[in-house]
């Protein structure tokens, strides 16, 4: 029989032996990188986080705002929410009437969010929060960017967020994709295709499957952005982005010189790189 044994330093494949001497042997020891704390992640970008975000956030807002089609009288929550820097352009560039609900459970993004005007913080992941029947038919629109790779069980929230709309209202899911002429380092890409794969998750016979009736779109919009050379390393340094907790210290410096040698040894560090971006919107309407 081969067992695992695991402690937060090693991992260990252990297989028995009929030896009465020597009962179990070792067959495969490694170093193990426990499996990091998401709150602990953005606790850690909380203070940087909205200007890490500042020019993919400016390329979301008019294509958001378009897809969201939103009315002053719409009651809307936003999944995922952050710092709420998305929601405040939203509630102002729509004039709403209602803050917007804001879903997050970082204690710390919150406290950012709280600051801003058009937000109404609630501090829960969207499993606590679309569980609650009290919010059945409840909103007109549901947002989540960049948000529902966290999605620990995405079925039953993608159930919860169609339960929670009003007949003929929508549920609009904004994720990355690959496509991006930012050149990414090879320790990156792996996981960041597994990340935009789970945001993928939701579609009509998953919803069908789980009684609930809608229409499902997808749609890919690109948008133009530019990034200083030393903010782009800065934001690899500081795990900008959730899924580089992954990768050690080490292995992302090896990365940034992977990305000077190649692209950007030409590159002054205070001069803008200028790139596409392309984010794959999923819209699912709640039917009658
Ligand atoms: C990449 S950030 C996106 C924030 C914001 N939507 C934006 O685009 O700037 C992902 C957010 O999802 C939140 N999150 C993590 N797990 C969650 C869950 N189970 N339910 C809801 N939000 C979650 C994190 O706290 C974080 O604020």
């Amino acid at each position: 029989m081969i067992s695992i044994w695991q402690t937060g330093i090693v991992t260990a494949l252990i297989e028995s032996t009929d030896d009465k001497e020597i009962p179990y042997r070792i067959i495969f020891l490694r170093h193990f990188r426990p499996p990091k704390d998401i709150k602990y992640h953005y606790r850690n970008v909380v203070n940087k986080y909205d200007y890490f975000y500042k020019e993919v956030h400016q390329g979301y807002i008019p294509i958001l705002m378009k897809c969201l089609d939103l009315k002053a009288e719409h009651v809307v929550a936003d999944v995922g929410s952050g710092t709420g820097a998305i929601a405040k352009d939203l509630f102002e560039l729509s004039g709403l009437h209602n803050p917007i609900w804001c879903v997050d459970p970082s204690v710390e993004m919150q406290e950012v969010a709280r600051q801003k005007k058009g937000v109404y913080p609630v501090v829960k992941t969207a499993e606590e929060f679309f569980s609650n029947p009290q919010i059945s038919e409840r909103f007109d629109r549901v947002l989540a960017t960049m948000s529902a790779h966290h999605f620990v069980n995405p079925d039953a929230v993608y159930k919860g967020i169609l339960c929670s709309l009003r007949p003929g209202g929508f549920y609009v899911q904004l994720t990355g994709t690959l496509k991006s002429s930012l050149p990414l380092f090879k320790g990156v890409k792996n996981l960041m295709s597994q990340c935009f794969e789970r945001g993928k998750e939701i579609s009509s016979p998953l919803l069908k499957e789980i009684g609930v009736n809608s229409n499902i779109s997808h749609q890919e919009f690109s948008f133009s952005a530019a990034v200083t050379k030393s903010k782009l390393y800065e934001k690899y340094r500081c795990r900008f982005l959730s899924v580089l907790q992954h990768l050690s210290d080490d292995e992302i410096e090896e990365g940034i010189r992977e990305l000077e040698n190649e692209y950007y040894h030409n590159v002054k560090d205070d001069e803008l790189i200028n790139y596409e971006c392309t984010v794959l919107v999923t819209r699912a309407e709640k039917v009658a």
